[in-house]
Formats: structure tokens, sequence, C-alpha cells
């Protein structure tokens, strides 16, 4: 059944939270494991149905799939092909990842479209044109293709007009198993595919990069399984940070390994907050009124992220001042704008841009999530309106959110999670669902 989340606002956050490792290094390490011959482990996973529905695709192909608490153990020794589900395919836009090991692995892969947050038309030329540049043969019968390889795939130059983040990882999974060396230039540098490059060569893959979105790799014959711990997740993190900016509190963040937050902690402190980093801890402190940033590109890395947008409009309609969002990298990533205008923010929309003049406040109202990341964008904004936000399709945010209702009520926040009867919340005092 839906849930919903009714959020008393203007509580300040003060605490410390946790933070998980990342679902976008996470998804592509998922599907890496395909590739290599011998067990993979992965432990202190989040829960989240983004890594349930990989894990199931993954069960499709005879991955045995063991989890104990939160980690998670893949054994490769039955696996075998089978065309992918696409009730499942059709769950994320991350299936699209397993089309590089599925082709490297079996030869041969059909894909009958992928699914995940509506925020663009989300094509994958790039993907294949990297795959067809290692030999993979296309073919397209009604919604699905079929790409197969069935001489082995073979290195070659690859340069990218776009640096797809998608389309670099399947072309580094592919390219670890072709035959000979595969320079690929163009390509994404976010800080998860790098993560899935230490993956790569600590199971074998020989693989360099600038660290710019150049990599070179030499094939491989196999790869092996290892016991790999993921990166944190910078998107959750800041989610929790612009919580205490938005509510003039404080918090601290802890982690397991390296948090890459460059950018984003200067425009935090470029908005007035305070932000200390030691290793393994995060801090942010704001008190006052937050200062508008003045203007907001999001890019590939090293650029802003798009994948905060959402929560940094949230900033900005409460900053002083005005600020110019522009949103390039998805074509319908505005989609927050309409939730946070009923909740008395003041927002231009010309194309891609958003104009914001900053309010002193928003009011609670009734919301309805549109995506994962105005998900987290929203309830930022429901915790600093004054009064009660009811927040519907909580489902998108269990994508990419582990214990995010949980943690905020622990440092502060009002919220409550019900049962959805017909668009409207029921709880009873003794309900499991409240947090
Ligand atoms: C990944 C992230 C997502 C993030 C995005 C951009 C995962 C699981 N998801 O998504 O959270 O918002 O990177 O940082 O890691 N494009 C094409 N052709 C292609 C592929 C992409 O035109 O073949 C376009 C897309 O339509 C989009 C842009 O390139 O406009 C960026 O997409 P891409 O970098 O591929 O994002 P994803 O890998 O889907």
């Amino acid at each position: 059944m839906e849930q919903m989340l009714i959020v008393e606002g203007g509580a300040r956050i003060s605490g410390c939270c946790r933070v998980h490792r990342a679902k976008n290094a996470v998804l592509p390490i998922l599907a890496a494991s395909l590739l290599c011959d011998s067990k993979v482990v992965l432990p202190d996973l989040p829960d989240l149905s983004d890594l349930a529905v990989t894990k199931q695709l993954l069960s499709e192909l005879k991955m045995g799939v063991t989890e104990q608490c939160r980690d998670l153990i893949l054994s490769p020794d039955d696996l075998a092909y089978s065309r992918l589900d696409e009730k499942l395919t059709a769950k994320l836009r991350a299936s699209t990842l397993f089309l590089g090991p599925m082709l490297a692995r079996f030869g041969k892969v059909t894909f009958g479209g992928s699914g995940g947050c509506a925020i663009g038309k989300r094509p994958i030329d790039l993907h294949l044109y990297g795959l067809a540049k290692l030999g993979a043969q296309i073919k397209q019968e009604g919604n699905a293709i079929t790409l197969s390889a069935e001489t082995g795939l073979k290195g070659a130059d690859i340069r990218l007009r776009y640096p797809s983040v998608g389309a670099t990882e399947n072309i580094l999974m592919a390219a670890s198993l072709a035959k000979g060396r595969t320079a690929l230039s163009g390509g994404a540098a976010e800080p998860e595919v790098l993560d899935l490059v230490r993956f790569l060569n600590r199971c074998g893959a020989k693989i360099e990069t600038d660290g710019a979105g150049n990599y070179q790799i030499l094939g491989q014959k196999r790869l092996h399984g290892c016991c790999f711990f993921v990166m944190p997740d910078r998107i959750e993190a800041a989610t929790y940070l612009a919580a205490a900016a938005a509510t003039g509190g404080e918090i601290l963040l802890t982690f397991d390994g390296e948090l890459a937050l460059p950018l984003i902690g200067e425009l935090f402190e470029i908005m007035g907050c305070r932000v200390l980093s030691a290793k393994g801890g995060l801090a942010l402190v704001q008190r006052g009124r937050l200062s508008a940033p003045r203007r907001l590109t999001t890019l590939p890395y090293p650029g802003f992220p798009t994948d905060l947008q959402a929560v940094f409009t949230t900033l900005c309609t409460l900053a002083k001042g005005q600020t110019v969002i522009r949103e390039t990298v998805f074509e319908e990533r505005f989609s927050h704008l309409s939730q946070l205008q009923k909740m008395g923010a003041e927002i231009t929309v010309c194309g891609r841009e958003a104009v914001i003049f900053g309010v002193k406040e928003l009011f609670g109202t009734e919301i309805t999530i549109p995506d994962l990341r105005a998900g987290g964008g929203l309830l930022v904004a429901a915790l600093a309106a004054r009064g009660e936000s009811r927040l519907s399709a909580l489902s998108y945010v269990d994508r990419g959110y582990d214990q995010l209702y949980e943690q905020l009520s622990l440092c502060g926040a009002r919220i409550k999670k019900m049962r959805c009867e017909d668009g409207k919340g029921t709880s009873r005092p003794d309900d499991p669902c409240r947090v």
C-alpha cells in the first residue's frame, strides 16, 4: 500500500547521521559482478528498492545472491544466459548497465528497455555506439534490442560526444574482457565511475585513467571476484547537510571512505554555512538566513551535479536574493518547482532556467513527489516550512535513500509515516510505519 509522510515543519535539524554507501556506485558494481568468475563480497550495502530490483535481475541470470544483514555475497558459479525480464528492466534506468557485462560474459544480450525517473528522454545511443565500437552487432526488433558478439569483443578507440555516466560504465565493463587495448576519451569522470574502476581493477582488470574522463583499458581473459567497500553516497550526504542548512541547524555526518563533495562544500559556504571536514566526518552549522548563490548550472562532474539541483533549489527558495538555476543535463528535471510554488516559493521558469527570488518562509501543503531527487528536495522544503506538509508517492524516495526519515527524526524532525488510503493518511498510535 502507498505510504504518506506527514511533516510538521519548522523544527531545527540537530544531530548526527550516518551516510550509506552510494547507490550510484553500488548499481554498476552489481552489474560488473557478472564479469567475475569467483565470489564478490560487498559489505554494508544500503537497503534501497533499486538495489532489490538489480539483485532480482542478477538472480534471473543464476547469480547466487546471499545476504547477511547488510553484506551481499554474489556467487557466479552457476551463471547462465537468459533474456532479461522486461518488467524488471523497466523498473530502473540502471538496468542498462547489464548490457556491457552480459555482452562480454555471454556474447549476447537482449534488452527490452529501461525505466527510472521521468526526468528526460534518456536514450541509450551512446551505450550502443561504444559497444558497437567494441564489436557488438546490434539488431532492433520492436522495442527490444539484441546485441551480440559471437567471436568476442575487441578493444577499440572510442570517443564519446557527451560524458554519459552509464555509457562510460558500460564501455569500461565490456572493454575489461575485450581482446586488446581500448582507449576511451570524452567519458564521464563522476566519483561513482572511478569507484567502478577501482572495483574492476581489484578484480584483475587493467584500467588507467587521468580522472578527467579518459581511460586506457587493457582487456583481460578473465576477472576474479573480490571483497570491495563501496564509496559513501555524496547525494545522500548533501541532502542531510541541506536539511540542517534549511532549518538553521547543525549536523555531523559520519561515513566510511572518501566523501567526494568538493564543490558542494564550497557552495554551502557561499550560502553562509560553516562546513568543517575531518577524516570520516563532515559537519555543517547554519545560523540565520541563507544567502543566494546567484547562479547554479548543472554539469557533468566536476560541475554542479544534476542530482543535487532539487535540493539546492529548495535552499535558494529560502535564501536572501535571487538565483538563476540552469539544468543542462536532463531536459525535464524541473517537476519539483510547481510543488515548491504551492509552498509559497517565488519561481519563474523559462525553458531550462528557473529564476528564484528567495522568500522568508515556505508553508506546508500537500506535496506529490515527482521523482527520486526531487523527493529529497521537497522533503527538505517540508522540514523548513511553517505548518504541516503531506508528501505522497514516497516510493520514489525509497529508490535512493535508506533510513532517511528515521535519521532525520532522530535529529529533531517531526515526521510521521502513514499508510495512505484514498490519498488520505491514516495512522494509529501503534502504527509500525511511524518514525
Ligand atoms: C547517472 C546517474 C544519475 C545522474 C546521471 C547524471 C546512476 C545509476 N544514475 O544516470 O543519478 O543523474 O548519471 O549525473 O548512476 N544521454 C544520451 N545518450 C545516451 C546516454 C545518455 O543522450 O546514450 C544523455 C541523457 O539523456 C542525459 C545525459 O546524457 O541527458 C546524462 O545521462 P547519463 O550521464 O547517461 O546519466 P545516467 O547514467 O542515466
